[in-house]
């Protein structure tokens, strides 16, 4: 006979934090979020932990190079989408690790034998005022020089009048070496009182500019996740078909933790998978998704550095009505919260779990790590954002962004929903849609994370440990859900609300 469960299968709107005592110094700024990302051992720390508990979904409306930049440097980590070729992932990430904060390519080149007249012409382009002058014109040719606003006179001299007459040459140039770091180019900016830095390889090779502007802007980021070379984290998502070939190339990109996205992680490809990839490299994995203690527990004795939980809760997600299976966020979160515990006290080896799906209000970031998530993966939340890879439209006089399921028509994807045999998607199991476009990336994290600090004093806490161990929740009644929004008023138009 089937087993049944006694209890329902429960989501996060059902359940409220109680308030604990908040102690004087239990004050936002006090509050870290930061939270590991892939197992460790009793009093040792984890090999990559996050700043923030936000991860980006593996998806292609969601999660790919410029993504992966704005999330680590806001603390979080993006796994870029692996439903594409994987040279084309690889790519990506390879972008995300050659990326360096502060450091840009310079993107205005000319040579010396240009004239005034293509100096006003690129700047007019471009509209950048400072130019690199190098042998070929490229930006990464032998720096002959520099031209910046201050180096001509538009009234005076002629238009055909050779760059070389009037550039700052390379002999009187301020440069740094590469390999310097961020702040002992920004001492040297300062030192000398110049907006830009060039910065130079071998030969005297151009490798980039450090501009003035932005080491303060790097400054406004304090959470950055950075690895010992001071390059972005980023992850990247495979599947258990070609992951004999698709590893090794993200791998060599650089990838700092992969994840085996998949539908339901309950299975043997995810096992051989996991098992592939310890015995090959030295790359972090993490696994799922599961929505049980029996899933969990043998995706972690397979070998995952972390266990995403969650089936069909996903907001583009038609799993449940499609195929009749899955379990409420919040139940399944409670149940596999227990098991990772008990393995703790067990073994000494503490398994991070991730909540995947099905985020709607800040606060079931909150409840999810309350219930024991060590950090989320959202999809819909951060497909509203600027830096989403998608299309910003105008609809019904709204601005949305296009937002689609990896098992809809539209991705494709079907190694995530591969259940063994025949390749192909025989039908769809997420939806293609809009989201309300919400700005920009960091004002949106930065009012979410603000919102769970607050919420973490209320309860008492200033670390996702405490609160995990201290959080009080209750199930809420139909009727009190009621209570629980404005009622019985008539509501004036607000510009301050929120998630
Ligand atoms: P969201 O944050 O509620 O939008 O959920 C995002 C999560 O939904 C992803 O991280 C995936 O686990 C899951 N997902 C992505 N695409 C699909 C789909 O087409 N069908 C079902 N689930 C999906």
């Amino acid at each position: 006979m089937a087993k049944y469960y006694t209890e329902p299968s429960r989501t996060f709107t059902e359940y409220l934090l109680i308030p604990n005592l908040s102690t004087k110094d239990c004050t936002p700024a006090n509050v870290s979020l930061q939270t590991p990302l892939v197992k460790f051992k009793k009093g040792e720390k984890p090999a990559i932990s996050l700043n923030i508990p936000f991860s980006s979904a593996v998806m292609q409306a969601v999660s790919d190079h410029h993504m992966a930049v704005a999330l680590a440097r806001s603390g979080g980590i993006s796994f870029i989408f692996g439903s594409q070729p994987i040279e084309e992932e690889a790519e990506m990430v390879r972008k995300v690790k050659g990326y360096k904060a502060g450091f840009v390519v310079s993107r205005s080149n000319l040579t010396p034998e240009h004239t005034l007249a293509d100096v006003l012409d690129l700047k007019e382009k471009t509209g950048h005022s400072t130019l690199a002058v190098t042998d070929d014109g490229t930006a990464k040719g032998k720096l002959l020089g520099i031209v910046k606003g201050s180096d001509y006179r538009i009234s005076r001299d002629s238009l055909d009048k050779p760059i070389s007459q009037f550039m700052t040459p390379y002999s009187s140039l301020i440069y740094g070496r590469l390999g310097i770091t961020l702040s002992e180019a920004n001492d040297l900016i300062w030192e000398h009182k110049i907006n830009c830095l060039p910065i130079v390889g071998d030969d005297q090779r151009l490798e980039y500019l450090v501009f003035r502007k932005d080491y303060e802007a790097h400054k406004d980021h304090p959470n950055e996740l950075l690895d010992a070379n001071k390059s972005y984290i980023v992850g990247a998502g495979i599947n258990t078909r070609d992951y004999k070939e698709r590893v090794p190339a993200l791998v060599d990109a650089g990838a700092d933790v992969l994840v085996i996205d998949s539908s339901d992680g309950y299975s043997e490809w995810q096992r051989d998978t996991i098992q592939y990839v310890k015995a090959n490299f030295d790359v972090k994995i993490g696994a799922g998704n599961v929505v049980d203690r029996e899933g969990f527990l043998y995706l972690v004795e397979s070998g995952a550095d972390f266990v995403k939980i969650g089936i069909g809760g996903g907001s583009i997600c038609i799993t449940r009505e499609q195929k009749g299976i899955g379990r409420g966020q919040a139940s399944s979160l409670i149940e596999v919260t227990e098991a990772r515990n008990q393995y703790y006290e067990e073994t000494g080896i503490y398994i991070p779990i991730c909540s995947d799906g099905g985020i709607v209000h800040d606060y079931h970031i909150t409840l999810a790590l309350a219930m024991g998530a060590d950090f989320v993966m959202m999809g819909r939340y951060f497909a509203r954002f600027d830096e989403s890879p998608t299309r910003k439209l105008k609809v019904n006089n709204n601005f949305v962004k296009e937002f689609w399921g990896e098992g809809s028509n539209r991705a494709r994807n079907w190694e995530r929903y591969d259940s063994g045999g025949k390749s192909g998607l025989m039908f769809e199991e997420g939806v293609d849609s809009y989201v309300p476009y919400a700005g920009s990336l960091q004002e949106n994290l930065e009012k979410t994370t603000s919102k769970i600090k607050s919420t973490m004093c209320n309860c008492g806490s200033k670390s996702i440990a405490e609160l995990q161990r201290e959080a009080r929740i209750t199930i809420v009644s139909a009727t009190s859900l009621v209570e629980g929004g404005a009622h019985d008023v008539i509501l004036k138009e607000s510009g301050l609300s929120g998630e």
